[in-house]
């Protein structure tokens, strides 16, 4: 290891890391303890209705994503304590011990939680993203050895452009303007207000991201600074085990709603579509901080738009035609249909007749169950399914050109070592090799359905 600088940069320093409960988090935590010698990690986690914050914290190891971990370092769990709190409130609502020790202990903060749900409401994107954001940063400036600051953004936070450069662009009204007007509303008058805020974004997710990175910009203190905006990030590739992912955004969720028989048909087209394996996807993260702090001048604040295109693109239909065909070999026990996934070349008058389309089929269906005494429910889920994909829509019929030089660079100064142990060339990616067993891992890793029971779903498949 004493040839990698990235892992010399991160040798026994302390890390805080907020959203470590989540898809991206758990992936970072876990990359951090095997691969570096941080001494400690640090990881904000909140309470929610069924669960104390100690048990939600105990409960991201149980997760098979830290089985090669635990096997390999059996004593990690040392070097990992939770910070009961939350971003949206001041000073992120912790204790006074740990703010203390947050304060003069941390080196690197990586601020990846967010709302990430496109269309919540304006308060609750703003409040997390935002405001969320602006108390980490406030925090980071009384940090006395912060040495930096990576912020996670998306590449599609100024998905209103069809070119995105490795800049900021100011957002046509301030973040400031936006609170000043939130905090003048109610949460009804925010609610018929968005179309207008939103100006040219399509949802509140991208919009508050936009704003978050002026405000990173803005507010950033003593400390170097990075963004880093990754493309949709998907499965793991390699590290540490194959296809794991457990979020079920984006295409995850259209999979998964077609294996089990709430999406039939999906409008898409040939455009590009911007996937990242979440395993590159935070060894770029990770090696990004190592080229804040070592490579970049002080003063400048680098964007990394880590995205698929510019080496190895993809399309929107190869993603789904490698994918359909394997819905059917390995089918869900949980199915109300066959999967019989298909996508057809998109234009509004086509999604209208597809959202028609379902709503016929989720009647009928229901109208069957009703026939076997059981409870009707597929016309809903259908429903909202269809409304969860006409905010995916926007996405499914567009794509943008990236400017990725920073990361390129970056992996430009990198030696081979840390080539080897943090790889993020998209470029080594084998796409029908990796979407071979997509859905495999996202039947296993996500909707927690075991291989052992796919002869009984096939079975079952044969009386539909
Ligand atoms: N997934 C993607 O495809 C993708 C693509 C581009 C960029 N990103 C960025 O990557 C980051 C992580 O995304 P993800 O996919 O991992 O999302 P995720 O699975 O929904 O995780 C979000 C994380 O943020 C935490 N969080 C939300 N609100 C919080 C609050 N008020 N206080 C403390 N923690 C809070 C969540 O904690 P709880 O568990 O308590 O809810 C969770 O740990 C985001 O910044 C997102 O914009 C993701």
């Amino acid at each position: 290891m004493s040839a990698s600088e990235i892992y010399k940069f991160y040798n026994d320093q302390n890390v805080f890391i907020t959203g470590g409960s989540g898809f991206v988090g758990k992936v970072l935590i876990e990359k951090l303890l095997r691969s570096t010698n941080v001494r400690t990690i640090y990881v904000l986690i909140r309470p929610k209705k069924e669960c104390d914050a100690q048990k939600r914290f105990h409960n991201i190891f149980d997760n098979i994503l830290f089985e090669k971990l635990k096997s390999e370092q059996p004593e990690f769990r040392n070097r990992v304590v939770p910070i009961h709190g939350d971003c949206t409130t001041t000073n992120l609502g912790i204790s006074e011990k740990d703010n203390e020790r947050l304060k003069s202990e941390v080196n690197i903060v990586f601020h990846v939680a967010a709302a990430i749900f496109f269309n919540q409401h304006i308060s609750t994107a703003y409040a997390i993203n935002c405001k969320g954001t602006e108390n980490v940063l406030s925090l980071c400036k009384e940090m006395s050895v912060l040495k930096v600051f990576i912020h996670v953004s998306t590449a599609y936070s100024n998905c209103n452009r069809p070119y995105v450069d490795e800049i900021i662009y100011d957002t046509p009204s301030k973040y400031t303007q936006v609170e000043n007007l939130l905090n003048r509303l109610t949460l009804k008058e925010a609610r018929k207000l968005t179309p207008k805020l939103l100006e040219s974004w399509p949802n509140t997710y991208t919009f508050t991201k936009a704003l978050a990175e002026n405000l990173v910009r803005d507010k950033s203190g003593n400390f170097r600074v990075g963004i880093f905006r990754p493309g949709g990030v998907t499965s793991t590739y390699k590290e540490p085990l194959e296809n794991w992912s457990d979020s079920n955004s984006g295409p995850n969720f259209v999979i998964r709603c077609a294996s089990l028989g709430y999406i039939q048909i999906f409008s898409a087209t040939h455009s590009r579509i911007e996937l990242v394996p979440a395993d590159l996807t935070i060894a770029a993260l990770i090696a990004t901080a190592w080229d804040v702090y070592c490579n970049q001048d002080k003063d400048k604040l680098p964007i990394y738009n880590y995205v698929t295109s510019n080496d190895n693109s993809l399309t929107i239909c190869e993603l789904f035609s490698v994918v359909c065909l394997q819905l059917r070999n390995y089918p869900s026990n949980k199915a109300v249909w066959v999967p019989n996934f298909r996508t057809v070349e998109g234009s509004p008058m086509v999604y209208f007749f597809i959202f028609c389309y379902h709503m016929i089929l989720g009647l009928i269906l229901d109208f069957l169950r009703l026939l076997c005494f059981q409870k009707p429910k597929i016309f809903m889920v259908m429903l909202k399914t269809q409304l969860i994909i006409k905010d995916l829509y926007y996405f499914s019929v567009r794509e943008w050109n990236f400017s990725n030089k920073n990361v390129k660079d970056m992996w430009g100064q990198m030696n081979e070592v840390d080539k080897h142990l943090f790889n993020f060339d998209m470029g080594s990616v084998q796409w029908i090799y990796y979407l071979r067993n997509y859905f495999k891992g996202l039947r296993v890793y996500l909707m927690k359905e075991t291989l052992e029971a796919v002869p009984e779903a096939k079975t079952r498949m044969k009386r539909y």
